[in-house]
């Protein structure tokens, strides 16, 4: 379905993210159709270039980041007319009346701030005095959406002075995934598992994020932020709300937020000994961490695992396990709920009280695979086995099913669309930030060094023991 046309600004628009995603997706959904043939797409950064000069960037940009198996010339020329670019000082005078021209009466005008969030005030400020932006308007803001509560709040304040919070869509990249959308409506579209959705039947969760990139390149960055603050008070926290959450009683925006924030505001803090640390030490010839960091002295994690409670009646005394981190053995992403053990088994065999699992598999492979159990066929009496009821959506969906839109395409036509269902409320940011602060205080306080872990491996050892020490296992980190 085409979305009204629309004037997209990417303040930021030669960066990083404008080459590697924003370009590519737009591409993408204007191959799809989506995007009507007026709307435009002005890039705007410091740098003194011209359009022809921006056009043959996002063309090299996009030859770059999308297969050649799903771009063609043609169209490519044809998306890269509806660019324009505007050489822009985000602090000073230069370029705002260019800007404030190429915008067109009529169009949805949405403002996608790429850039460092100390220059969100300056370019907020600039939009509203030059008249570019008004109540309609929306703007498009990334992480890191602040360092801590402090810094977010502050975030909040700058944009809060010039737009409302319906005009904000904060992206937190997770929620566009598809397979992450789908957790809601595994949960929500099927009777099945919602009334064993509980601390009564579920004896823990497990969510991993593992990947196997290294954080050379962004070393600056990653060494002041860490695998909390990058990944886990965002992506994790965001994972483990769609779980937990209680159902909201419409799938609207403010219905499915207000249930997310609950469950932040009902985690409990997270003791010291159920925090582990870890960072890749350097493997034939490879560099570990802190060599990718610069920072030879570095105290930052690149692996973390943790056990976080949640404080209401439907999960006090079921424990939910996160861990993630860079340099692991695979890329996978899931989450594993297991649930209890029957409470009697009326088998001899001791296999008869094993417990079912669910594992929802995010990516790659993205599937279900429901872990029950079943007769051992022969004659010799009742044994029993567990078998996985496997299902890979690519192979249930078919042809269609395997072509996964990049989770950027979907949230871009969402803030065109104005539907902020998939996009981070304020106060939901605010609530993930009082809850990971004294966690990551803790550590700094004690001055804790992270554990040395093995780069291919599935992290420090210590993180097995937390799990141990429950009588539980981590499930293996495979593709
Ligand atoms: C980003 C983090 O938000 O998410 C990166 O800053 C991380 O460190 C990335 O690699 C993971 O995203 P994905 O989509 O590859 O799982």
């Amino acid at each position: 379905i085409p979305v009204d046309p629309f004037d997209l600004v990417i303040f930021g628009g030669t960066g990083d993210l404008a080459r590697r995603k924003i370009l590519p997706s737009l591409y993408r959904r204007f191959l799809a159709g989506q995007m009507p043939e007026e709307s435009r797409i002005i890039g705007a950064a410091r740098t003194e270039i011209s359009v022809e000069e921006y056009r043959a960037m996002a063309r090299d940009s996009i030859t770059e980041f999308v297969p050649s198996s799903k771009r063609d010339a043609a169209s490519l020329t044809a998306f890269i007319d509806h660019l324009r670019y505007v050489a822009i000082d985000a602090t000073g005078t230069q370029g705002w009346q260019e800007l404030r021209e190429e915008m067109r009466e009529g169009m949805v005008h949405a403002f996608y701030f790429s850039v460092a969030p100390s220059l969100f005030g300056a370019i907020a400020e600039r939009l509203h005095e030059h008249g570019i932006a008004d109540g309609n308007s929306r703007i498009v803001v990334e992480k890191p959406f602040g360092k801590d509560l402090k810094t977010a709040r502050a975030l909040n304040a700058t944009l809060a002075e010039h737009f409302t919070e319906q005009q904000i869509y904060r992206i937190d990249h997770y929620l566009g995934k598809e397979t992450v959308q789908n957790l809601m409506a595994i949960r929500f579209a099927n009777i099945l598992f919602e009334p064993l959705w509980k601390t009564e039947y579920i004896d823990h969760v497990q969510i991993t994020v593992a990947e196997t990139v290294a954080v050379d390149g962004r070393g600056a960055y990653y060494d002041t932020s860490g695998a909390m603050r990058d990944m886990v008070q965002n992506h994790l926290m965001q994972l483990l709300c769609l779980i937990a959450m209680e159902p909201p009683y419409h799938f609207d925006p403010d219905a499915v937020r207000d249930e997310k924030l609950k469950v932040i505001r009902a985690l409990e803090p997270v003791r010291p000994e159920d925090i582990v640390r870890g960072q890749y030490a350097p493997k034939n010839g490879k560099a570990g961490y802190r060599d990718d960091a610069g920072n030879p002295d570095s105290r930052t994690e690149s692996y973390i695992a943790l056990k976080v409670g949640i404080a209401n009646w439907r999960w006090k005394g079921t424990p939910f396990y996160l861990r993630t981190g860079k340099r692991l053995r695979a890329r996978t992403s899931e989450i594993a709920i297991y649930f209890r053990r029957p409470p009697h088994s009326i088998f001899d065999d001791p296999e008869g009280g094993r417990e079912n699992v669910l594992v929802i598999r995010l990516q790659p492979n993205e599937g279900i695979n429901l872990k029950v159990m079943i007769k051992e066929p022969g004659p010799g009496g009742m044994r029993l086995t567990q078998v996985p009821l496997d299902m890979s959506f690519a192979q249930a969906l078919g042809p269609d099913g395997s072509d996964i839109p990049d989770a950027y395409e979907r949230l871009i036509m969402d803030v065109i669309r104005g539907n902020q269902t998939l996009f981070m409320r304020g106060d939901e940011v605010e609530a993930a930030w009082a809850w990971a602060d004294p966690i990551i205080e803790g550590w700094e306080t004690r001055q804790e060094r992270p554990h040395a872990y093995e780069p291919g491996t599935s992290g420090p050892e210590d993180a097995l023991m937390l799990l141990h020490r429950d009588g539980r296992r981590w499930r293996e980190i495979k593709e």
